[in-house]
């Protein structure tokens, strides 16, 4: 990811692929033209790049120019008139080849049209590197397209985003969903998840995602995914990760606005947790943070116990079972912590203490991220 003033960016186009393109674009243009020594010209800034590795795969004597179009200072935008400067050279009787990074609306494309008209040059051919068909609104011929792009803006390989991101080797897009705060919750139980879920998503704004309400859910209301869940859990077997995977895409889709979410008891696999990471991708997003409270076993059993006093919760009253649902709990997400430590992105926090003081803590850790 690329961050550029404000705004975040994904790659898109890789270094080796834009190599792939130029390259056959240069050939593309050599075998049309034949023995003809063509003038390529370069629309600055943005077509530096793609200029300078064009001509260099071009398998044919050349010539290369530049030129920018610019507009007169002082006029109102909504008047703008573009200036050409740098067409020094008499091209009459020749092939003229525009070479663009990128073809938008058409606007640029429809001025050299205008310029080039008084000069006398025996065929004018575009060619584009990236070309937005959603965008653009001219009736002009493009000769040769290296790539057909959706109409989102990218930077990289000589585009920028307000003076930034030239540079760059490769072609980054514009992320639509800009920056959220997504967290994997991990506990084990007694650790107190529940209460600091709450805390968390009204002091971060995020939406709460416990894979067990959304089952009952689904299942209750007897939805497509709900029904074929169901179907799974009937015959005694585990529901499919894609089921569940399907069914917190469309959780994670109903709050398309969301600040971020908090995962609770989801992923529970290294598959799982690939599949989730897939799905924030799929969202522009990703995962900033697991979140475990740790809490030493003796304390938590007589958490449990002393819950069951009043909760009347079977498996809260026996300490035989309390010790196996946490070893359980040990066994079944170690794999996950290795997972997110792998990527820098385990936070364990300190569970021991009054409410508030795990609060500050559990704060604390996502205040950095
Ligand atoms: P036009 O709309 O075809 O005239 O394109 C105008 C200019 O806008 C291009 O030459 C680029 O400099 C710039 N532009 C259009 N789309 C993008 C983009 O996605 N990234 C960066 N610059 C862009
Ligand atoms: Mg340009």
């Amino acid at each position: 990811m690329v961050k550029l003033h404000d705004l975040y960016f994904k790659p898109f186009v890789s270094e080796q692929k834009l190599d792939a393109i130029v390259e056959k674009m240069a050939n593309d243009v050599a075998a049309d033209l034949g023995d003809e020594v063509p003038v390529f010209i370069g629309i600055l800034n943005g077509s530096f790049m793609v200029v300078s590795d064009f001509v260099k795969k071009y398998p044919k004597p050349c010539e290369v120019t530049f030129i920018k179009l610019a507009s007169y200072e002082g006029v109102k935008s909504t008047e703008d008139i573009q200036r050409l400067i740098g067409l020094t050279q008499d091209l009459t009787g020749r092939t003229v080849v525009i070479l663009e990074d990128i073809i938008d609306t058409g606007n640029t494309l429809e001025e050299v049209h205008r310029i080039f008209k008084n000069e006398n040059v025996k065929q004018l051919l575009i060619a584009t590197l990236f070309y937005k068909p959603e965008a653009y609104n001219k009736d002009f011929k493009l000769h040769y397209v290296g790539m057909e792009i959706p109409n989102k803006f990218i930077v990289g390989y000589g585009l920028d985003y307000d003076g930034l991101g030239r540079d760059l080797p490769a072609v980054y897009q514009l992320k639509t969903t800009q920056h959220m705060t997504n967290l994997v919750l991990f506990g084990p139980p007694g650790a107190g998840k529940g209460t600091q879920a709450d805390f968390l998503k009204e002091k971060y704004d995020l939406v709460h995602i416990s894979t067990g309400d959304v089952f009952r859910f689904n299942i209750k209301n007897k939805t497509a995914l709900g029904m074929l869940a169901k179907s799974f859990i009937d015959k005694g077997e585990l529901v499919p990760d894609q089921v569940t995977i399907d069914m917190l895409n469309k959780e994670v889709e109903k709050n398309a606005d969301a600040k971020g979410f908090i995962f609770d008891g989801f992923p529970r696999t290294n598959a799982q947790a690939k599949a989730l990471d897939e799905l924030m991708e799929n969202k522009d997003s990703q995962i900033n943070a697991m979140v475990a409270l740790e809490v030493d076993d003796e304390v938590l059993v007589q958490r449990l116990l002393k819950r069951g006093e009043t909760s009347g919760r079977a498996d809260d009253a026996d300490e035989g079972i309390i010790r196996n649902r946490i070893k359980e709990y040990y066994k079944k997400t170690a794999i996950l912590k290795d997972y997110y430590a792998e990527q820098n992105k385990y936070y364990g926090v300190d569970g021991v203490g009054s409410i508030e003081d795990i609060t500050v803590r559990l704060s604390a850790a996502i205040d950095k991220l």
